[in-house]
């Protein structure tokens, strides 16, 4: 399949991380495309959407839709992925999905390429895209890792609205013009009122006092870094920020390294970039960083409570990093390693 021009179909085309997919594919050339499907429901088929100066019609996903398609690149949530995910396998396509459907299922791959790209090859089929802040912490993790050995891992995260879709920055633009006006604006989407505040709560509660969004981090971390019992706990915060998710992350490592150390091996990544010169204000924002495409990380310093521990600030577009850029690069990946067009599921 190597060299040849792919047939790629969106499904979730006109979402969030849909329209992401679109961007993406147009910005980068590392796949060819020779023919883009664009898949919805049927509230969005008969609309057209631009592809490289030319409109593509959506289409509702049936079984006929996958005929033919190589690559799926599926952002329609869980509960579509799950109808549509053995469709698409069986009719012999590549299903890359961005819900947390199929994450921790045994055999399927959960992939960041630059991290563990490896397990790729022994793919069924479909292939499951991280977390949005699992994908853009497993990077910083890995090189750690690399590093001084993880001993265990503290993170809070700061995740922006768009990361509950559409409607989530919806609901924060209009909530903030609304309460600029002495107006209210109802919440819907989130729990509590969204603009001016924060909410600690992300996803459903689980048992344990935990959100589900913090269990994907752990669970999803240890996967993806391939240390299954790697102590990592995760508190996860909604902030009304429209693009792009921070990270408070506090690292206990096996040994000593400097963070002089840290700044260079993670300089030394081509998907990292670091913005740390704090007595300068350089450090990264989400601002900064939506629409961007490295992972970037700035606040590198020691933490004073622990003998081996390194405190980073870890910033990146949820919607690119964490979502369609990640599911790009793992299609590329496939591509470029004739992964694609050969497997078919048990
Ligand atoms: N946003 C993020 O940062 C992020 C990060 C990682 C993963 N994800 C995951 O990506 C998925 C989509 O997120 P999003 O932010 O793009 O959501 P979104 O903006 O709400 O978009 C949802 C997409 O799914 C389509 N869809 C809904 N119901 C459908 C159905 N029955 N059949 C076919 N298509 C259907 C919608 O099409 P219509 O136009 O027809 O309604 C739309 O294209 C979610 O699983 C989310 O968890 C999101």
């Amino acid at each position: 399949m190597k060299g040849r021009a792919m047939r790629v179909a969106i499904l979730g085309a006109t979402g969030q991380v849909g329209r992401e997919f679109l961007r993406i594919l147009e910005q980068r050339n590392e796949m060819e495309i020779g023919e883009l499907r664009l898949l919805a429901s049927a509230r969005s088929a008969g609309s057209t959407m631009e592809f490289r100066g030319k409109k593509v019609e959506v289409i509702e996903v049936s079984e006929k839709a996958f005929e033919g398609v190589d690559i799926v690149l599926a952002s329609a949530g869980g509960a579509i992925s799950k109808q549509w995910a053995p469709v698409a396998v069986k009719a012999g396509c590549v299903f890359i999905d961005n819900s947390s459907a199929f994450r921790m299922e045994e055999g399927v791959p959960l992939v960041v390429p630059e991290v563990n790209g490896h397990v790729l090859k022994d793919h069924k089929g479909l292939i499951a895209n991280p977390n949005c802040s699992t994908a853009q912490l497993v990077v910083v993790l890995k090189i750690l890792h690399e590093l001084g050995g993880l001993k265990r891992v503290i993170v809070s995260t700061y995740q922006s609205v768009s990361g509950a879709g559409k409607e989530g920055m919806d609901e924060l633009d209009l909530q903030t013009k609304a309460l600029c006006k002495d107006e209210q604006h109802a919440p819907k989407k989130f729990q509590k009122q969204i603009a001016f505040n924060l909410i600690p709560h992300i996803d459903s509660f689980a048992d344990d006092g935990y959100t589900k969004e913090e269990l994907k981090v752990v669970n999803e971390s240890r996967k993806i870094l391939e240390i299954p019992n790697l102590p990592v706990v995760c508190t996860a915060v909604r902030v009304p920020v429209r693009v792009g998710h921070s990270e408070s992350v506090l690292v206990d490592l096996e040994k000593k390294v400097s963070v002089a150390q840290v700044r260079e091996s993670l300089s030394n990544s081509p998907i990292v970039e670091v913005w740390d010169q704090p007595e300068e204000n350089i450090y990264p924002t989400p601002l900064d960083c939506a629409g961007e495409d490295p992972v970037y990380v700035g606040r590198i310093r020691p933490d004073t409570s622990s003998e081996n521990g390194i405190n980073l600030w870890v910033v990146a577009d949820n919607l690119r990093i964490g979502a369609a850029l990640n599911a790009v690069r793992i299609a590329e990946y496939m591509v470029k390693h004739d992964l694609v067009g050969q497997k078919v599921a048990n």
